[in-house]
């Protein structure tokens, strides 16, 4: 008898499983949204070794069911609300089945052409899907090493790796500006230590995490003020640059936001980029003088595959590199990060090594593994090729219009309404909203809603309040699972107003 599972029990059990698959998405609503598991309980309920003899497929589905399912939070249930979505659909899960079966490693383009040439269309897909700047598409042949000054896109597994390659592209063009003043290797040489980078005080952790990464010291990223919108100030930016400059520091990374993760906050892409322009002009620095600019779009650049919705990105055509999530919104299962560059060297320069063992002798080739931090790479851009073709840009238009809508409408009740208000603006498809009698009460009905188990609702604290009090607290629902409708919002709206009405437990 084989070990291996054999073409006939492959077959069998995953026609059982894709069974299993879609009995739950008929039935994912059924479960509490949020697991009700207590710390420890799934591991406990786990052996402590693995089994000596293998063990019947049944039997590990059995524990699927019994001690897994219960430790599921149902990211896939339409009343899925909280933090961000992370959809999936039927044509992105059988992508990724697909990817798992051909079991390919697309490091390098002669590890499967198919691999990256795939990647690269579908990027260059995405261009024209959100009508990116031209800048970014790859132009398939134009070589990936130094000296090409080629845009181009790359699937990354987050955005947060997205962003450390963006802080690395823009550290490698900096210092190159320096005249390679950091030739003296790892760590930051004196030159490394002057550099300065900016982003708002609404900005994703990522953008902190990845200067850590990348060696800088916390004191190395500026927190930028936001507006009345939580919207990254240009003024305030303009500002700490030239106090950064007349200090004798480089400003060399600006990340922007185009939606918030607290709050879907619009950092203003053209007025940013405007101050970059002006404040290089003003240092007269040689070489590279103005700071890269990295737009991070994770969620909501989604929401330009509409037309009506494409003004946040006004400015972007000043921007070295963006980044958005099919994980998130674009019915793509996670993980799934497009990241785009306008000019390809400084990420290769920053990030191609290549010993004896990875040359291929393939020229004018694209080699992925030089374009993110590890080595392999799994053939992403199946699944979200199949999401493309399945639903087609109209499909995509349909499912993200009639989300924005149901979001727009959940605020229209809260603004009508006596006891609730909005606390942020809304511009797609998050509400950030609260009690009106303040942070204690609306925190206790987000937690008896959520312990109900009928809807998951997370929170942000927004803004200073005046005087220096707290900010406020406020319920933020995110409408983006692929099969919400206007019935699951409108049970989430009950939801809240019940337990807003509930008598307060003593
Ligand atoms: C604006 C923004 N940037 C970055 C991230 C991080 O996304 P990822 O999990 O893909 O790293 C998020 C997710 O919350 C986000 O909202």
């Amino acid at each position: 008898m084989s070990d291996h599972m054999t073409s006939d029990e492959f077959r069998r059990h995953g026609h059982e499983m894709i069974e299993w698959i879609a009995r739950y998405m008929e039935e994912v609503e059924r479960y509490p949204v949020r697991s009700r598991a207590q710390p420890g309980d799934i591991f406990r309920a786990l052996p402590p070794a693995p089994p000596d003899t293998g063990e019947p497929f049944e039997d590990v589905m059995r524990d699927v069911e019994r001690i897994l399912m219960p430790g599921i939070t149902h990211w896939q249930s339409p009343n899925f609300f909280a933090y961000f979505p992370a959809n999936s659909s039927g044509s992105g899960i059988l992508g990724e089945l697909l990817s798992a079966g051909l079991g390919v490693q697309g490091m390098s383009w002669l590890t499967s052409p198919a691999c990256t040439e795939l990647e690269m269309r579908v990027l260059d897909w995405c261009v024209e899907l959100l009508d990116l700047p031209r800048a970014f598409l790859s132009g398939a042949g134009t070589g990936s090493g130094a000296g090409t000054h080629a845009g181009g896109g790359v699937i990354q597994d987050s955005a947060s790796s997205a962003t450390l390659c963006a802080i690395l592209a823009a550290r490698e063009r900096a210092l190159d500006g320096l005249g390679g003043a950091d030739q003296s290797g790892l760590p930051r040489g004196a030159a490394a230590r002057k550099l300065v980078a900016y982003a708002s005080t609404e900005s994703h952790s990522s953008v902190l995490k990845g200067m850590r990464i990348a060696g800088f010291d916390d004191t190395q990223l500026r927190q930028i003020a936001v507006d009345d919108t939580f919207a990254m100030r240009a003024d305030r930016l303009a500002e700490a640059i030239q106090d950064d400059t007349r200090a004798g520091r480089i400003p060399f990374f600006v990340c922007a936001t185009v939606g918030t993760t607290s709050s879907n906050a619009m950092d203003p892409l053209a007025a940013i980029s405007e101050v970059l322009r002006l404040t290089a002009l003003a240092r007269q620095a040689p070489g590279h003088a103005s700071a890269w600019l990295h737009v991070d779009a994770a969620m909501s650049g989604t929401a330009a595959v509409c037309p009506e919705f494409r003004g946040m990105h006004n400015g972007l055509e000043h921007a070295d590199s963006y980044c958005f999530n099919p994980h998130k919104w674009m019915f793509t299962n996670f993980d799934c990060d497009c990241f785009f560059v306008r000019d390809r060297e400084w990420l290769v320069r920053a990030l191609a090594i290549e010993p004896e063992y990875l040359r291929t002798g393939a020229s004018g080739v694209v080699n992925y593994r030089d374009w993110q931090i590890p080595l392999g790479r799994r053939f992403r851009s199946l699944k979200l090729w199949f999401v493309l073709r399945h639903y087609g840009v109209r499909g995509l238009q349909r499912r993200i219009r009639e989300h924005v809508a149901l979001a727009q409408e959940f605020a229209s009740w809260v603004d009508a309404s006596a006891e609730w208000e909005l606390l942020a603006p809304h511009p797609l498809n998050l509400v950030c909203f609260a009690h009106r009698d303040g942070n204690e009460r609306t925190r206790a009905i987000l937690e008896a809603v959520n312990a109900s188990g009928g809807l998951f609702a997370t929170h942000t604290v927004l803004g200073p309040g005046a005087a220096g009090s707290a900010g406020r607290f406020a319920i933020r629902l995110c409408v983006g699972q692929t099969y919400t409708q206007r019935s699951h919002v409108e049970a989430a709206w009950t939801a809240f107003r019940q337990a807003a009405d509930a008598p307060a437990e003593s």
